[in-house]
């Protein structure tokens, strides 16, 4: 398996993916608004406030992930991970947290100091990310899930409670995906 950064040439292919992979575990319906959302992250975002990654074996892109930048109200530099893919047939097998942890490295080489994400603890854990309430950090959107409210620390401190709002990319800014 061979873990890189995503490229405009990728746009396609993950596209396909994110559609393939969310119309098969949550119906066609959420794998349209995924893929949709990924065109947009891809099409509206400045190439300096997206990080993607992918996983490819024999030339088939079989992983996706993509860090936006977020705002928080202190002088850190945060992302956040959102959406995450991995191919149905190959679900299982450890691609999905060695590309995030990929991703996780990445980002500390930038000198990133915080990793957010809104997803299911039981996974997330796994690859450092902890629960947060909304008391240390508010996320941007009312939370249908505050459960999956997560964030890990990349520059050694601990995750400092903080005063104000967030503020993500304008791809994620709609309620459904919160
Ligand atoms: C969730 C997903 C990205 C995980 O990637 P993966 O490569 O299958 O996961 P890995 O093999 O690295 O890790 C597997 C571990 O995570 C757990 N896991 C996998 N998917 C999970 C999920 N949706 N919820 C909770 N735990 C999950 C497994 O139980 C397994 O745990 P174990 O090692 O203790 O048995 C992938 O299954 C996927 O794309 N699912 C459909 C889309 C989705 O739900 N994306 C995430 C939301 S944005």
């Amino acid at each position: 398996m061979k873990y890189s950064l995503f490229t405009a040439s990728d746009t396609a292919d993950v596209v396909a993916l994110f559609s393939d992979v969310f119309s098969a575990s949550e119906g066609e319906s959420e794998g349209r608004i995924i893929a949709d959302l990924v065109s947009r992250l891809i099409a509206d975002t400045a190439p300096k406030n997206l990080i993607g990654c992918i996983a490819t074996e024999n030339d088939r892109i079989v992983g996706s992930i993509f860090f936006s930048r977020f705002i928080v109200p202190n002088d850190q530099v945060a992302f956040i991970l959102s959406p995450v893919a991995v191919s149905t047939r190959v679900q299982g097998s450890g691609i999905g947290q060695e590309l995030i942890r990929y991703g996780l490295e990445h980002l500390k080489r930038m000198d990133v100091d915080l990793a957010f994400t809104y997803g299911d603890p039981a996974f997330y854990s796994k690859i450092g990310f902890k629960q947060i309430s909304e008391q240390i950090v508010k996320a941007p959107f009312v939370l249908s899930q505050p459960e999956g409210w997560l964030a890990q620390s990349l520059d050694g401190h601990p995750v400092q409670p903080m005063q104000g709002a967030t503020e993500c990319v304008e791809a994620l800014s709609d309620q459904k995906y919160w």
